[in-house]
């Protein structure tokens, strides 16, 4: 789980930087970024990526179902009366969380990459108008809702999967541990505000076609 989570969040963190560049100065900084990724020269690379990612979230779905198979076969009967004292919230709703946070990525792909939902433009040949896209899906406030919760949601697994992470790698001494605690939460909101700041922009009227 914790060599696909860094798999995972790797790439997270590198498309959560990416979406920032529709602040940049340049309004068409963000399209001519997408047309560097859909370029002819990047076919290659652009799959390979795709295929590691894809290869990651089935190893880590299924590593989260071996996960909670030993857990229940660890311990047949449920508590009569369980206590969660130890645990934080973010910890306990991972096994939740994971799965809305895949059928969003699901339905994000088909939004803003099939173009399934809504009508996607291109600027020029395997060139999106990342930018057009972008701010016509969230001027409707109920998508830009949903992207956000979605964001939220993925950042608690986030805040949570990077503790366990560098936990199950052993990076974490027991007298750094609170720090390294408040260190993944300050990461997971940093990430968060990223993404959710572009829809937030949009509604606000701040970023525009
Ligand atoms: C407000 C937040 C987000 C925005 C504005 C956004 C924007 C986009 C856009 C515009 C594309 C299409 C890019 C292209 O065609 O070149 C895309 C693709 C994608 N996004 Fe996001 N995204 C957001 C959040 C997320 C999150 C949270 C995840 C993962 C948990 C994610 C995962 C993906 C994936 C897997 C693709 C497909 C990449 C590909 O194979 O071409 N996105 N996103």
């Amino acid at each position: 789980m914790a060599v696909t989570g860094i798999v995972l969040f790797g790439y997270v963190l590198g498309h959560m930087v990416g979406n920032l560049q529709i602040f940049a100065p340049d309004r068409d900084q963000i399209n001519h970024y997408a047309a560097f990724l859909h370029s002819p020269a990047n076919v290659a690379p652009l799959w390979l990526i795709r295929a590691i990612l894809l290869a990651a979230v089935v190893l880590h779905i299924s590593a989260a179902l071996q996960l909670t198979k030993l857990k229940s076969d660890a311990r047949p009967l449920g508590y009569i009366k369980k206590k969660n004292v130890p645990s934080s919230y973010a910890a306990r709703t991972m096994i939740w969380s994971g799965p809305i946070i895949a059928a969003f990525v699901i339905f994000h792909v088909l939004h803003l990459t099939v173009g399934a939902v809504m009508p996607l433009r291109e600027v020029g040949a395997n060139q999106p108008d990342v930018r057009y896209n972008v701010v016509s899906a969230f001027q409707n406030p109920a998508v830009s809702l949903f992207y956000i919760l979605a964001v939220t949601l993925l950042c608690v697994h986030l805040y949570h999967g990077l503790w366990s992470m560098l936990q199950s790698l052993g990076w974490i001494s027991p007298r750094h541990s609170q720090a390294i605690r408040k260190g993944a939460a300050a990461f997971a909101i940093l990430v968060c505000l990223g993404f959710v700041s572009v829809p937030i922009a949009v509604m606000a009227g701040l970023v525009t076609y």
